[in-house]
């Protein structure tokens, strides 16, 4: 009797929201639900929107990259009492963590998701400071920046990244490095709940009880006191979107610097703690800032045979704004179900530049990417290395 009763209640809300929240880290959505502001974690959303199949053509609206629950007319891009002054975690770039989100019972719409981080701190600055409320135009580019940084499923090592059994193949949702839900039809396991196969009331939610929905993703080279993780879902069955936000601390990795030498003997007299040793990582507080940062710039874009995609920008490395001085992209990663383009270009830690990725055709017509123009800051910290992930627009 319950499992029927719950069928005929999953008719009626799919008429209405689509319910999860990002729950680890902590988002600010959590935070408000922790902090008795919010009544409904799992309310928070943007609607009505296109989220499928185009996992990218959805605006965020005032829902912004953080979230506005309409239920309690809370705008969690703006911080609040019980959120957004200070980072929940700390991450080291390149570590691979573990992150979850929760969705309800009676709204678990399947689809796609994905994590991303905005390496623009300008941009993300605006969603940190009290008593400020970014504009939609400012929601918008924010949620710009951080389509971005999508943190590909496919950047773990060893993840299973599969294609949704409700997209099909040539569809622009049919990609891999976002994250995918379970067949939305699925007799068991089905929809978002079947990512992990966990069990009801495995996290918390205000009307069905939750299911856990837990990934691994790679964080990036970028280095930051405090910053935001996004989290975005595309709901397959109803025409909403999911975004909300967690504030992180990113430290700068060991990858890419070679480990300071000698450091350690500054450290004999806390070394009767045994993890002082577990591994070369926990050396990196020490390590050496560098000067010079190569940047990967991938873009995802359908080409035909003679077309080269190139990063034309405002620095002299990127032409200053002229095509036929800017770096060339390879397609050599290039394949008809991702068609990367890649480049890597050295650039001093800590430029700001702007830039669009141009199509230059075989008789020289160069075709630039759509407004507003990207904007990029080389991160400064100990990591020689730092990757863009974008779609041409
Ligand atoms: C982070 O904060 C510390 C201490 O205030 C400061 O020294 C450091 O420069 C900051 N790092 C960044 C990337 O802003
Ligand atoms: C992009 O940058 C170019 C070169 O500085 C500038 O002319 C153009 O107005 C910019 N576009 C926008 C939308 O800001």
């Amino acid at each position: 009797m319950i499992y029927t009763s719950s069928v005929a209640l999953l008719g009626v809300v799919s008429l209405a929201n689509a319910h999860g929240y990002l729950t680890i880290p902590k988002s600010r959505v959590r935070l408000g639900f922790e902090a008795g502001t919010d009544t409904c974690p799992e309310c928070t959303i943007q609607e009505p929107v296109s989220p499928w199949p185009d996992l990218d053509a959805a605006l965020v609206g005032r829902n912004g990259p953080c979230g506005y629950n309409a239920r309690v007319s809370v705008d969690y891009n703006q911080p609040g009492k019980a959120w957004g002054n200070e980072p929940v975690a700390t991450y080291q770039a390149g570590d691979v963590i573990d992150v979850q989100w929760c969705v309800d019972n009676n709204g678990d719409h399947g689809g796609m998701f994905s994590y991303r981080i905005c390496q623009d701190q300008a941009l993300v600055d605006k969603f940190l400071t009290p008593g400020y409320l970014p504009t939609d135009a400012e929601k918008q580019a924010a949620e710009d920046c951080f389509e971005n940084g999508v943190l590909d499923c496919t950047d773990v090592s060893g993840q299973t990244c599969g294609f949704n059994p409700d997209c099909q193949q040539g569809q622009p949702c049919w990609r891999n490095d976002w994250f995918t839900c379970n067949a939305f039809q699925a007799d068991s396991r089905r929809g978002c709940q079947g990512v992990d196969g966990a069990a009801l009331g495995s996290c918390k939610t205000t009307i069905a009880g939750g299911y856990t929905v837990t990934k691994k993703i790679k964080i990036p080279n970028y280095v930051s006191n405090h910053t935001l993780l996004s989290f975005r879902w595309n709901s397959f069955q109803t025409a909403q979107i999911y975004v909300n936000c967690a504030d992180i601390r990113i430290t700068a990795g060991s990858g890419g610097s070679p480990s300071p030498p000698a450091a350690s003997s500054s450290t004999a007299a806390t070394s009767a703690t045994p993890t002082i040793s577990k591994s070369a990582t926990t050396a990196s507080p020490s390590c050496t800032p560098v000067s010079t940062v190569s940047v990967t710039f991938n873009d995802l874009v359908t080409t035909s045979v003679g077309q080269t995609i190139k990063i034309v920008g405002s620095i002299p490395q990127l032409g200053n704004w002229d095509p036929s001085a800017a770096p060339s992209l390879s397609a050599s990663q290039y394949t008809n179900s991702n068609p990367k383009w890649s480049a890597t270009v050295s650039l001093p830690a800590g430029t700001t530049f702007q830039y669009k990725f141009v199509n230059v055709a075989s008789n020289g017509a160069v075709t630039w990417e759509s407004d507003p123009n990207r904007s990029y800051t080389v991160p400064t910290g100990c990591s020689s290395t730092a990757v863009v992930d974008a779609k041409w627009k």
